[in-house]
């Protein structure tokens, strides 16, 4: 679906985004606090975004896993001490035991609702009792105006999807970091509706959905002008659910 080895310059060019970094990355951590002394499974750390900054808290072991080799390797190279990368493919290996898993931007590369769901039987089996799941996904839209697209360039992205809001149809994701095309990648559409209902069935429980927050860097660095409509037009779901 993406030749994320052939990325490898590209991509963590993302990390600066505005909406990624001061929108996407706190919400990430607020819905994954409390992490004291817990267990964190990175899911498609790529070159440890995430994971630095879980490590950074007070999280107890970080795992970072990723089945790019490449990616794998820049992120040993950026050196985080508490954090153990392992190239593991998240559909078809055991993960590590775990108290948290934080998987970002990873279940859209399920290919189906059959995929999706074996996935998320994955997370559940190395999950502890109680543990917590936290997803990010790809909510394109399809009721943007030329002018909301151009806004959501403006924030880091711009996504549009083939043959309507049809669970599985393919999503293509352009990224920008300040109007300047970073790549573009693809996933796949899936309800928010079809991933809780899938939760459910696996045995998650306290299956919530969650509004992104903005930092106080994001709008002292661009103005709160800048982030006017972003809580209106972003293109993602964030879902939390438990063990
Ligand atoms: C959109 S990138 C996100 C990287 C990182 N989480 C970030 O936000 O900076 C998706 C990552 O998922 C990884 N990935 C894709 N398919 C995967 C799989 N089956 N198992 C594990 N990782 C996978 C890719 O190699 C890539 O690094």
């Amino acid at each position: 679906m993406n030749k994320f080895n052939e990325l490898l310059d590209q991509y963590p060019k993302t990390n600066i985004k505005p909406d990624k970094k001061h929108s996407i990355l706190p919400t990430v951590l607020k819905l994954l606090e409390p992490l004291e002394g817990k267990t964190v499974v990175d899911v498609g750390c790529g070159e440890g975004f995430f994971s630095r900054a879980v490590a950074e808290r007070n999280s107890d072991v970080v795992y970072g896993i990723d089945s790019s080799n490449s990616f794998i390797e820049r992120a040993i190279k950026k050196d985080c001490t508490k954090v153990v990368y392992k190239v593991l493919d998240m559909f078809s290996s055991e993960l590590p035991m775990c108290d948290v898993i934080n998987a970002p931007f990873v279940i859209n590369y399920a290919n189906s609702l059959d995929d999706l769901k074996k996935l998320l039987v994955n997370f559940f089996n190395s999950l502890n009792n109680g543990g917590k799941l936290v997803l990010v996904v790809d909510l394109p839209r399809l009721d943007l105006s030329e002018d909301q697209i151009r806004k959501n360039r403006k924030f880091g992205a711009v996504k549009r999807v083939d043959g309507g809001l049809v669970d599985g149809a393919n999503i293509k994701i352009e990224l920008f970091n300040n109007e300047k095309y970073i790549c573009t990648l693809n996933s796949n559409y899936f309800a928010l509706e079809s991933i809780e209902r899938l939760l459910s069935e696996v045995g998650f429980k306290s299956i919530v959905r969650h509004k992104p927050i903005i930092d106080k860097y994001g709008k002292k660095v661009y103005g709160e002008e800048f982030w006017k409509d972003y809580l209106e037009l972003y293109e993602l779901g964030y879902l939390t659910a438990i063990k």
